[in-house]
């Protein structure tokens, strides 16, 4: 007989299937669990944030879909740039069923209220996007559906409007600190253990299938379009379980940051026809995509930005470009770029239709992340077994749609997709599952951890900690990297995880305490930047985004293949194991724009 009075004080929620995460995946495959399961079924979205906060909402520009609405397009062409975009690492079979999906998916979506813009025709409006071409590169096409600025936004609200029609139970700011896997590695994943910010109190979640769609780790590097709160906590948990991350090494940057500050400037602004000028007045991008000029993939023009300011072409000598946009007129920057225009006045006090706005490329996406299949089941290792009753959909995930790099909008189309379809597959296995057995090691490793924390009288704070990664990882494993840069990362970044071992929380409150969050996020993305910097120092050779000085070229000979991962339990280095790409219709050829 167990003591029970030894075992931590932990709140129990029985559920049939919990969704970690409330973007655009997460509430997807939630609306999908209750249309499957119907009203009686006990699904429940657990959030670190109230779920309109979710970072879904911060996507600006588009989701695309060959609608064909405003000019001729085919999915096929979709699913070509996709994989040219993405480098030739995209598994294609995956992005065929994303790209031959994504049309059903845009009339589902505006079916469930999605308020799109329209033509004059009342059609569902589309507009260009970096990489989205006609007939295989041709010319840029008119792909990307959108609500103005604010897609992201409406599609949280809309598919948020739908859980809650459908009675989907919420808990909202609760931070996820473990999965259960009361079998280890091999067995089944029957819930998940979080702590509960207004109180800090340890509840245990659990459930006979979980999907992780707790978005990206942009807060490992310095400058970011990533707000505060993702810093990989769905993906370092996973990792510290034992399982596989997949392509760490490519982590996009976006062109058109704010200079210093980060946030996005949509791709949606050279879209409506904006352009990027150097430090001379000169519109560079002709030079490095003569056909898709500002509207080549973000990895080539991030790229071109550096080149143009390693030249000395930077504006005033300084390591920023501009963005000029003054020749949209008022009409354009009203309606289709309403937010956009307010951000260049509130942030830089410049007026869009008369000023030049200051850029840089800024860290904004996770090509890599939780290995999965196209239904969202984990992968255990790069053979494809699946971790019977765990799911990873979005950002957090690896399908592969994205490759070494992807497409603007397709990561709404990814978190619809593919959190639709995650939703579909776990109703089937909650259908068949028998009732979770309860993890009592997570709930007590997760109490302990923070009886730990807050028990701790002194040490370092983790903002330190975490301003020191954010720095190094940014410039040591930025847009360029080379094998020197790397080893100093890695090093520091050891280092730095030594340092995060004996942090201070010096709030010891229980209600809403941030500084405690703070400590653990810590320690969530100094593993996601140990995978990164591991899998990246690995990878001899340039593609998509991992570009080395020291290995310009892409090498389809050695490296064809995807990185997977594994934490080293005992502190030691990542072990690494490569899976192949699946090729099923575009061999991999010279990537021009
Ligand atoms: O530029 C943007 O609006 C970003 C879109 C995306 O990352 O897909």
């Amino acid at each position: 007989m167990t003591d029970a009075s030894a075992r931590p004080r932990v709140r129990i929620h029985d559920l049939d299937a919990v969704v970690v995460g409330a973007g655009g995946a997460g509430l997807y495959a939630a609306l999908e669990l209750k249309r499957n399961l119907g009203p009686e079924a006990r699904i429940g979205v657990i959030s670190k944030l109230y779920p309109s906060r979710s970072h879904t909402g911060a996507a600006q520009g588009g989701v695309c879909a060959a609608l064909g609405t405003t000019e001729e397009d085919h999915w096929e062409w979709h699913w070509f740039d996709t994989v040219k975009g993405g480098d030739y690492l995209v598994d294609q079979d995956a992005a065929e069923v994303m790209c031959h999906d994504a049309v059903e998916t845009i009339i589902n979506l505006e079916h469930l209220g999605m308020p799109f813009n329209r033509t004059e025709e009342g059609r569902i409006d589309q507009r260009r996007f970096g990489g989205h071409t006609r007939n295989e590169g041709e010319a840029p096409v008119r792909r990307a559906c959108f609500a103005a600025d604010r897609t992201g936004h409406a599609i949280l609200q809309t598919l948020f409007q739908q859980c809650i029609r459908l009675d989907v139970a919420f808990y909202d700011e609760y931070q996820v600190l473990d999965l259960q896997m009361p079998d280890g590695p091999d067995g089944r994943v029957t819930g998940v253990v979080a702590l509960q910010t207004s109180t800090s109190e340890i509840h245990s979640f659990r459930a006979k299938a979980v999907l992780f769609a707790t978005g990206g780790f942009g807060k490992i590097f310095k400058v970011t379009s990533n707000a505060h709160t993702l810093t990989g906590d769905g993906v370092a948990i996973a990792y510290r379980r034992g399982l596989p991350l997949e392509d760490m090494e490519f982590f996009q940057f976006h062109p058109t940051g704010m200079y210093k500050l980060g946030f996005l400037l949509s791709e949606a602004m050279r879209g409506e026809g904006g352009f990027l000028v150097n430090g001379e007045g000169e519109r560079f991008m002709e030079r490095y995509a003569p056909t898709m000029k500002d509207l080549a993939s973000r990895d080539v023009v991030s790229r071109s930005i550096y080149q143009e300011i390693a030249a000395g072409r930077g504006v005033n000598g300084k390591d920023f470009v501009h963005l000029d946009v003054r020749h949209l007129g008022a009409q354009v920057l009203n309606e289709k770029l309403p937010d956009m225009s307010g951000f260049i006045r509130t942030y830089f006090g410049l007026e869009p239709l008369t000023d030049l706005v200051p850029i840089q490329p800024t860290a904004h996406y996770a090509m890599g992340g939780i290995p999965t299949d196209i239904d969202g089941r984990v992968l255990a290792d790069e053979g494809g077994r699946a971790v019977p009753g765990f799911y990873a959909a979005g950002e957090c995930a690896c399908v592969s749609v994205h490759g070494g790099n992807r497409l603007g909008t397709n990561s709404l189309l990814d978190i619809l997709v593919f959190g639709r379809r995650a939703g579909i597959a776990m109703a089937d296995e909650v259908r068949a599952a028998e009732a979770p057995v309860a993890d009592r090691a997570a709930e007590a490793g997760v109490t302990t951890t923070r009886d730990e924390l807050l028990a701790r009288p002194d040490g370092e704070r983790p903002a330190v900690i975490r301003a020191e990664l954010a720095e190094i990882m940014f410039s040591h494993c930025g847009v360029y990297r080379t094998a020197a840069l790397l080893g100093e990362c890695r090093t520091a970044v050891r280092a730095l995880a030594e340092r995060a071992a004996h942090v201070v929380v010096q709030d010891k409150g229980r209600r809403y305490n941030t500084d405690l969050a703070d400590a653990l996020e810590l320690g969530f993305l100094l593993d996601c930047a140990e995978a990164t910097v591991a899998s990246a120092a690995a990878r001899t050779e340039s593609r998509g985004a991992h570009a080395r000085d020291d290995f310009p070229d892409r090498d389809d000979v050695d490296w064809l293949k995807h990185t997977f991962a594994f934490r080293d339990a005992a502190g030691g280095t990542p072990r690494l194991a490569y899976k192949p790409v699946t090729i099923t219709r575009f061999p991999p050829k010279p990537r021009v724009y």
